[in-house]
């Protein structure tokens, strides 16, 4: 009797691999999410930026960082003198997670085994993107990136070997950056995240 094996069709492109996670079921996230938010940008970038998972606004236009979060990159991003359409920018997981209240819909932080399932998938972004660096925001995508799950506070600045090929960066969330109470914390992480983002493009 042969043994239940499934087959799994590996893509053989990066474009390829946006289709088939488009029909992703990998894991419960597909079934109220409006849609896979794949990664945009430059096929061939030698930098890599990694979220955690759309938000609200991302899973609607179906684009990674269009919300305020988004904003908030784009402009250090722009102080950095990196162009958005020269570097692969994707996110850990690729469904939005969030808990209905009335007519919003909040934010929830993704867990371990959501990252594992979609790891698949980033996995194949790195490989047929091959980017010098990847600059991971947050504790999701470094977790998604290194396998190292610890707080971020000792390790944000840092490079660190990457599961898949290549080095990872380590940064803030610009999210994280946005809900600090604090504004001379603020002003300090957000002059950390800029500091970081042109760390990338040096390495790149
Ligand atoms: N936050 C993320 O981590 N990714 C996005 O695409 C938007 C907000």
């Amino acid at each position: 009797r042969a043994a239940m094996v499934q087959r799994v069709d590996v893509p053989d492109s990066l474009q390829a691999a946006g289709v088939a996670a488009s029909q992703c079921r990998r894991c419960g996230l597909c079934e109220a999410a409006t849609q896979t938010v794949w990664g945009e940008g430059a096929p061939d970038a030698r930098l890599m930026i990694v979220g955690e998972q759309p938000g609200d606004q991302e899973d609607l236009a179906g684009r990674p960082f269009v919300g305020p979060a988004g904003g908030l990159l784009r402009q250090l991003m722009a102080e950095a003198a990196l162009d958005p359409g020269g570097v692969w920018l994707t996110n850990a997981v690729k469904h939005f997670k969030f808990a209905p209240r009335g007519k919003q819909r909040l934010h929830q932080s993704v867990d371990r085994q959501e990252i594992e399932h979609c790891r698949w998938w980033l996995g194949l972004e790195l490989r047929f993107v091959q980017p010098r660096i990847t600059l991971a925001l947050g504790a999701s995508a470094a977790f998604a990136l290194t396998g190292d799950a610890t707080p971020l506070a000792a390790r944000r600045g840092g490079v660190e070997a990457g599961l898949h090929q290549g080095a990872v960066l380590i940064s803030w969330h610009p999210a994280y950056i946005l809900r600090l109470p604090d504004p001379t914390r603020q002003a300090q992480a957000r002059q950390q995240l800029l500091a970081d983002l042109q760390k990338a493009r040096a390495l790149a």
